[in-house]
């Protein structure tokens, strides 16, 4: 049978002559009637929702993006200084090269591998500027589409960051999932995530957060990255590690590096995609690199040509401003030093706000146990509210977040924590 749109524009025989379809004879017709009404984006729906809201106390913890204790946007003040001295280099605006900012990938990979890495020194890695993490994960996709010489399978984390799974399904990607997130405890499903990476087809691709696990806060141990590594090694998978958030975890740029690095230690071969949106608060300037960690220098150079092949078509090449300004970040001492006090800065006030909500939870007069408020790390909570709890939230009190009761923690002030606490139990107790 043919479907609505393939009738509106079935061609018709009428007196022996073609026709043109009704659809295209009539004055309302259109080529696109036969497009469906999308679902909103689950995160972005809200916010929408939250800017109807008339409400005085509504509070958008939606979102992953940093507010300062008023709530407002947070220019890193290196940012600024950066751009000043951009500003006064008065460089033009021509195109960057399919590869981007050439100091700004350098910079990118020695912040994820560390500047003594091997595959810092020895050249291993393929790197390139992508949109953002997003991007990047994109241009890792693509890559991996077409030449990963395995199966062509990526295991995600039960729950992950919604994106992942149209990027790699778009890509060509059969998506699959492994155990991560216990409900129980709101914490990491060890045993689950073992046991299924040991099942895992051989010669197939993982995906891992390297910190600041989006969107449960749920990292693994130290210990239990080594286990992990272990058995990806054993069952001889690909490990492509999602960095949004370096730093952002536990406030320290090398800490929040362990899991890549220790995989690098272990001998894998990695993909990483990184993302400057968060931890330099670059959001809308689309600041990010995927690597590609290769086993010379030559094989690198044989990449670093197909990953160009494929952004060419893609876009082209990439926006200049915020990688200079990453850039000039990373490599001004002065700077530097500031930016990684801002990071501490950033995830100082969202450690504090874990804490004042859990004691809020609990002057409230809560029964249940909230301590994976203060467990989980980086910008989200995990709180365990179920989706009736969380449609109270927005309808009786104007706090509007996801529906898997996912908050950014670093959107809640110490202006408005109290209400957040008092309407968490009203909607729990
Ligand atoms: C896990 C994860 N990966 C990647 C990204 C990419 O973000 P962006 O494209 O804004 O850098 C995000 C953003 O929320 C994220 O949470």
């Amino acid at each position: 049978m043919l479907s609505k749109s393939a009738n509106l524009f079935a061609l018709r025989v009428c007196k022996n002559k073609l026709c043109l379809p009704n659809s295209l004879t009539s004055k309302y017709s259109s080529w696109w009637s036969g497009v469906e009404m999308g679902p909103p984006d689950a995160i972005l729906g809200v916010t929408e929702a939250f800017k109807k809201d008339p409400s005085d106390k509504k509070m958008n913890l939606s979102v992953g993006a940093y507010r300062d204790d008023d709530g407002k946007p947070f220019i890193l003040p290196c940012v600024k200084k950066a751009e000043e001295i951009l500003y006064n280099k008065n460089l033009d605006k021509e195109y960057a090269g399919i590869a981007g900012v050439p100091d700004f990938c350098a910079s990118a990979a020695k912040l994820a591998f560390g500047e003594d890495s091997h595959v810092i020194k020895e050249g291993l890695n393929a790197t390139v500027q992508g949109i953002s993490g997003t991007g990047s994960l994109t241009i890792g996709a693509h890559f991996l589409a077409q030449f990963f010489p395995g199966v062509k399978e990526i295991y995600m984390p039960t729950p992950t960051w919604g994106n992942h799974i149209p990027i790699f399904k778009r890509a060509g990607l059969t998506v699959k999932q492994y155990r991560y997130f216990e409900p129980k405890t709101c914490g990491f499903d060890f045993t689950g995530a073992l046991q299924d990476l040991a099942k895992v087809s051989e010669k197939s691709i993982v995906l891992l957060h390297a910190c600041a696990h989006n969107p449960t806060g749920v990292d693994p141990k130290p210990e239990q990255w080594k286990e992990m590594s272990k058995v990806i090694k054993a069952r001889n998978l690909f490990p492509f590690f999602d960095m949004a958030y370096q730093g952002f975890a536990t406030g320290d740029i090398t800490r929040d590096a362990y899991a890549l690095r220790l995989f690098i230690e272990d001998g894998h071969q990695v993909a990483l995609a990184q993302s400057f949106a968060k931890n330099m608060g670059l959001y809308g300037e689309r600041t990010g690199a995927f690597s590609l960690v290769c086993s010379s220098k030559d094989e690198a150079a044989r990449a670093m040509s197909q990953l160009k092949i494929i952004i060419r078509p893609m876009y082209s090449n990439p926006p200049v401003h915020g990688a200079r300004i990453a850039s000039t970040v990373l490599n001004d001492p002065s700077l530097r030093s500031e930016w990684l006090n801002d990071i501490k800065i950033m995830s100082d006030r969202i450690f504090a706000m874990r804490h004042k909500l859990k004691e809020g939870l609990q002057r409230e007069g809560s029964s249940r146990s909230w301590d994976h408020i203060t467990d989980q790390i980086g910008m989200f909570c995990y709180t365990g509210m179920t989706p009736d709890q969380v449609e109270r939230l927005i309808k009786e009190f104007s706090v509007y977040l996801t529906k898997d009761g996912r908050i950014s923690v670093a959107g809640v002030s110490s202006k408005n924590v109290d209400y957040l606490a008092h309407a968490m139990h009203q909607v729990t107790k």
